[in-house]
């Protein structure tokens, strides 16, 4: 068979090393990494590039870089089955970035809610590149000829523009880009803030009662869902209880692949406390086997940097193709 007809479909996401990731970050994007892994051709980065957008502690950053990459690893990425990688060691996302700049339009950089939110979040540091992060990731994204792109539901609107810079650049030279789809799993990419659960659950959340952590321990965890919101009305139903009982029976859902008429029945004439109980100890036991993967990898840094140089290694020997294809079409001279 030749190379077309065996190519698996390529597969790439990013994670941003700033803030320790959630319950959400895990059911909504890390827990479903794993099963890609088989049936596509799968790209994985650490976007550290991206975090800078907003400042960072250095040292922080550092060691944020190192735990995302271990929980990839944890949550059942394999490196030797897949390309596991620092965004920053791979300098096509920078060049690329810059060549897909000048194909981005201002009015629609200006059009992304995220930088609308995170200049009002940040104003007193509304930096370019916070404005032109989304094109930084599509360079991410591009770089690879991604064909899906698991994301959450708030990347949505970057990966729309991505797939327009693609068709531009195709249509103004020849097809260059492959244009890449979004893939966003029906459960678990809706997990709610525990404090106010009508808003998204956010790893910045400053209330960290409202936030359960992969890395939390039992007894946090535990805590954290005996204080979640709820209501007075003692209504454990998916369709008629209130936003945080339905965001409890998600996580719950989520952790035990129980059904919402199962989780229904099974608390039938029983309380919150009993309830919110089960949801804590059923997250926990999910996030034991993790937590325990995750402890491992991180007492082992060197292999840790192994993962890291053979992931930038594979990374850019893909990345730079494209580069130089973008760049003979641009009218650069290669010498
Ligand atoms: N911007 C994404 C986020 O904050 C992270 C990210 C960076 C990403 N590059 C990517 C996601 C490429 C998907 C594809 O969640």
């Amino acid at each position: 068979m030749s190379d077309e007809t065996t190519r698996k479909k390529v597969a790439l996401s990013g994670v941003q090393p700033s803030g320790n990731l959630t319950i959400g970050n895990y059911l909504g994007a890390l827990s479903n990494f794993g099963p890609f892994t088989d049936e596509f051709d799968c790209y994985y980065c650490v976007a550290n590039l991206h975090s800078i957008t907003v400042r960072q502690v250095p040292a922080e950053l550092r060691r944020r870089t190192y735990e995302v990459l271990a929980l990839y690893i944890a949550c059942g990425l394999d490196p030797d089955k897949c390309t596991l990688f620092v965004q920053s060691h791979v300098h096509e996302h920078a060049e690329l970035s810059w060549m897909l700049s000048c194909f981005t339009m201002f009015g629609e950089l200006s059009r992304m809610t995220q930088f609308k939110d995170k200049s009002a979040k940040h104003a007193d540091n509304i930096n370019a590149g916070l404005f032109t992060y989304p094109v930084l990731m599509a360079a991410d994204i591009l770089l690879y000829q991604a064909d899906v792109v698991p994301i959450g539901q708030d990347q949505k609107q970057h990966l729309e523009l991505a797939r327009n810079i693609a068709d531009r650049f195709n249509g103004i030279y020849s097809p260059t880009f492959t244009v890449p789809e979004p893939y966003i799993p029906k459960v678990g990419a809706n997990i709610n803030s525990l404090a106010d659960p009508t808003k998204k659950m956010s790893k910045s959340d400053t209330n960290e009662n409202a936030v359960v952590r992969i890395l939390d321990p039992r007894d946090v965890i535990i805590k954290k869902f005996k204080r979640a919101v709820t209501d007075s009305d003692n209504c454990i139903s998916y369709n008629n209880g209130s936003d945080g009982v339905r965001n409890l029976m998600t996580i719950y859902s989520c952790f035990t692949h129980k059904s919402y008429d199962e989780i229904e029945r099974e608390f039938d004439g029983r309380g919150y406390g009993d309830f919110k109980t089960a949801v804590g100890e059923a997250c926990a036991d999910g996030l034991a086997d993790v937590q325990k993967k995750y402890g491992e990898l991180m007492a082992d840094k060197s292999y840790l940097e192994s993962v890291m140089r053979a992931g930038a290694e594979k990374a850019s020997h893909t990345a730079s193709k494209t580069v130089a294809k973008v760049a003979r079409k641009l009218g650069f001279v290669q010498i």
